[in-house]
């Protein structure tokens, strides 16, 4: 009733960097001065396309880099990051007929929860890198100082990138006329890429004969646009506040920052600060799931964050890994749906299953993605409940910092081209052929 967008103030907020007082408020006093990134109406639509997955009329592809790089931004990555969520929802779409929504890690997910508050390297001991819209990367004292003009740079980076999602969802190059330059060259020659070419020939002789039957393709404006919709974790309250605005329409609160929030694993009690500023915005929200959460604590969210019951308000990102999926899932679904609660099902198979090799790189193996996604499906068909979608970490790159998939990233490869900042990534080829096999599961 009381909520405000700094009634998160008067508890303590757990992950939060240990910034420099002054500057943070001049930070933040900017940033709240600055225009909403994305508008109230966009995240209705999410809402209702996600009320949709609820009842097994769509499915949801969340996907995107664990940490977004402000080193790494460019048109051209963009772009290519644009392209595996098009080959992957196609994919999707044409193995199980559903329409697929598609949420990205992008245009805002620059700050990560840490484990441990620092990092120990050759007995030297620094703040813990927390993504970048807070410290660098590099280990050196400077480096890892949380600079709060590095919000400001991470919301002018969120602002251009979302410029240019708009433009290409928009703007032609989503275009299904376009599904064959979303191929990158590296995809192109591999076995999946092949199997997407052979999709990609069916769909283009479906449109020629709706064609020929008199069907005016040209006007119909779902086969020359998409959309993408935004998502990141909030994190650093103080953020998240300042884009928090009133929507003229409705009256209501939303945080302007992206079209749907998620609460990490890390800070999702249900009395906490991130439970609190979520509770009074009106975007679509997520939080994660791991083993040790109780059926009660997802009661409990259920009460705080969607007490009228809106479907598609509320999702449960389950992340439990491959081997704990059948053992720890049933139980909370069963026991969300006896209470009648709406919320949308979506499963991480890569938070689980991070692990770190005898070379010391941490790593998941492809197998255990694909192994914690089927269970998730398995519990969900056991239990009549709906399994809404997938949330994974990837990348349109040829990196190898995940072992396994078709064409084998094999333990001795994993130092060639590994450039995550935090998690490691599916590449371009494990990630389409993750989607034929997700496909096969929505078939099945
Ligand atoms: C993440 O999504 O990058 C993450 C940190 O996940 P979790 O909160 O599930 O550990
Ligand atoms: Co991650």
């Amino acid at each position: 009733m009381d909520w405000t967008p700094a009634s998160w103030r008067t508890l303590t907020a757990s992950q939060q960097p240990d910034w420099p007082e002054v500057e943070l408020k001049e930070a933040l006093d900017e940033i709240g001065s600055l225009p909403p990134l994305v508008f109230a109406g966009e995240a209705r639509t999410l809402q209702d396309s996600l009320a949709k997955v609820s009842r097994g009329e769509a499915f949801v592809l969340q996907a995107g880099d664990c940490a977004e790089s402000f080193s790494d931004f460019s048109a051209d990555a963009i772009r290519d990051k644009l392209k595996i969520i098009l080959q992957m929802a196609v994919v999707l779409t044409y193995a199980s007929g559903l329409p697929v929504v598609k949420l990205g890690r992008i245009a805002g997910q620059f700050a990560k929860p840490r484990s441990s508050a620092t990092e120990m390297v050759k007995g030297r001991e620094l703040p813990s890198f927390r993504g970048h819209a807070v410290n660098d990367f590099a280990f050196d004292e400077n480096a890892r100082r949380a600079d709060p003009r590095r919000l400001v740079r991470a919301y002018h980076q969120s602002a251009a990138t979302l410029n240019l999602i708009r433009a290409l969802t928009k703007g032609g190059f989503a275009d299904l006329n376009q599904i064959h330059t979303w191929n990158q060259e590296f995809v192109a020659s591999s076995s999946q890429g092949r199997r997407y070419e052979q999709i990609a020939r069916h769909i283009d002789r479906a449109m020629r004969f709706m064609a020929a039957c008199g069907i005016d393709l040209a006007t119909d404006s779902s086969l020359h646009q998409v959309d993408l919709f935004t998502s990141h974790e909030a994190l650093i309250l103080g953020y998240e506040e300042a884009l928090t605005r009133r929507d003229s329409l409705t009256g209501d609160w939303y945080d302007c920052s992206a079209h749907l929030l998620w609460i990490g694993e890390r800070t999702r009690d249900p009395n906490g600060a991130h439970v609190e500023f979520l509770a009074g915005v009106r975007n679509p929200i997520a939080v994660k799931v791991g083993p040790s959460a109780a059926a009660d604590d997802l009661v409990a969210l259920c009460d705080r964050l969607n007490p009228n019951n809106e479907p598609g308000r509320l999702s449960f990102v389950s992340r439990m890994g491959a081997g704990r999926v059948e053992d720890a899932l049933p139980g909370l679904v069963k026991r969300v749906r006896d209470e009648g609660r709406e919320v949308v099902w979506i499963c991480d198979p890569m938070h689980g299953n991070t692990f770190v090799t005898e070379r010391s790189i941490k790593t998941r193996r492809f197998d255990d993605v694909v192994g914690e996604i089927k269970s998730f499906f398995m519990v969900h068909l056991q239990e009549g409940t709906v399994p809404g979608g997938v949330h994974l970490e990837l990348t349109h790159q040829d990196v190898t910092e995940c072992l396994g998939g078709a064409e084998e990233v094999l333990d001795a490869h994993l130092g060639d081209r590994y450039q995550a900042l935090c998690d490691p990534r599916l590449n371009a080829r494990q990630s389409l052929d993750l989607a034929f096999q997700i496909g096969e599961m929505l078939q099945g």
